[in-house]
């Protein structure tokens, strides 16, 4: 049976002694109760192949298909199918640079994911993180005046607001996401599906809280996520090439961290659809959403 290490952090584990590509019955109960209790999980050196590491995420839920590839993985690169390494003009590198805000995933679609699982393929010489941050216990340490005052609060969230905020233009249709069905509106505080605890719903994706003005709405979201990022509610996994580590979209924020973008960084993505019943919400009409044809199967 695998061995669950917690990390030194309020979440998270290490789990040895188990090959995710062959596991028994018993052991993915193992893993999969560690991921409900840990909400995020690294197994060094799996080394998984493309089909290995889709059927692991598989065992969680229903792939998200990221890209109208025809795969049920995305690789998160900045070096190009033809082998050059991504500029900062082109706009596959302006997401790569999006990711290294704290965010969830898919949260600016009707949808929002379950989990993200990565593995490293290719790692920079140095730098180059997955940082994560557990919003169970950022939302636990809120003061009781502070979760009175965003309990019922709902906000936008929208990959446009994003990338605006981290100085991008983004255009509709440029990228997986951009779909004719308007702005997700979700609440603040999520209550787990699972283990009925509650987290913060939030990261730079979400933008306009219904109600409030909106700087005043940003100065509150921002507030809340630089108080929600910081130890020990944090970990930086420092990739090694074979490694893979899940995490909780619904409880869990993460970012990339930064590198010399000169040497390459390949990492391969797979995305667990959240399940309808707990992770689809309603759409708001977006003014610069119209006309849009979706670019992924949604
Ligand atoms: C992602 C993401 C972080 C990283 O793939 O969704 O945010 O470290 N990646 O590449
Ligand atoms: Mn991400």
């Amino acid at each position: 049976m695998p061995t669950i290490t917690p990390l030194d952090a309020s979440f998270g584990a290490v789990v040895t002694d188990i090959k995710l590509a062959s596991m028994s019955d018993a052991e993915w109960k193992a893993v999969e109760d560690a991921f409900h209790q840990y909400a995020a999980l690294v197994f060094p050196a799996q080394h998984l192949s493309d089909d290995e590491h889709v059927a692991f995420g598989r065992r969680f839920g229903k792939i998200e298909v990221l890209r109208n590839d025809g795969n049920e993985f995305a690789m998160i690169s900045n070096k190009a199918a033809d082998g050059h390494i991504l500029s900062a003009e082109e706009k596959r590198f302006q997401s790569l640079r999006g990711n290294e805000g704290w965010h969830t995933d898919s949260s600016y679609m009707p949808l929002a994911a379950k989990a993200s699982c990565l593995t490293a393929l290719v790692v920079p010489g140095s730098r180059g993180e997955t940082e994560l941050a557990d919003m169970r216990d950022a939302y636990d340490k809120l003061d009781d005046a502070m979760k009175a005052k965003i309990e019922g609060l709902v906000a936008y969230h929208s990959l446009y607001a994003s990338q605006a905020k981290a100085g991008y233009v983004f255009r509709t249709g440029e990228s997986y996401g951009f779909h004719k069905y308007g702005t997700p509106i979700r609440p603040l505080v999520k209550v787990h599906p699972v283990t009925g605890r509650k987290s913060l719903f939030i990261g730079r994706h979400a933008f306009r809280i219904p109600g409030m003005d909106d700087a005043a709405a940003q100065k509150l979201l921002d507030d809340l996520l630089e108080y929600a990022v910081q130890p020990p509610r944090t970990y930086a996994h420092q990739w090694q090439p074979g490694d893979v580590m899940i995490w909780d979209n619904r409880c869990i924020l993460h970012r990339a961290c930064p590198y010399d973008y000169s040497e390459p960084r390949i990492m391969r993505h797979v995305r667990v659809a959240g399940e309808p019943e707990t992770e689809l919400v309603q759409t708001a009409p977006d003014e610069r959403a119209d006309g849009f044809e979706p670019v992924a199967a949604e």
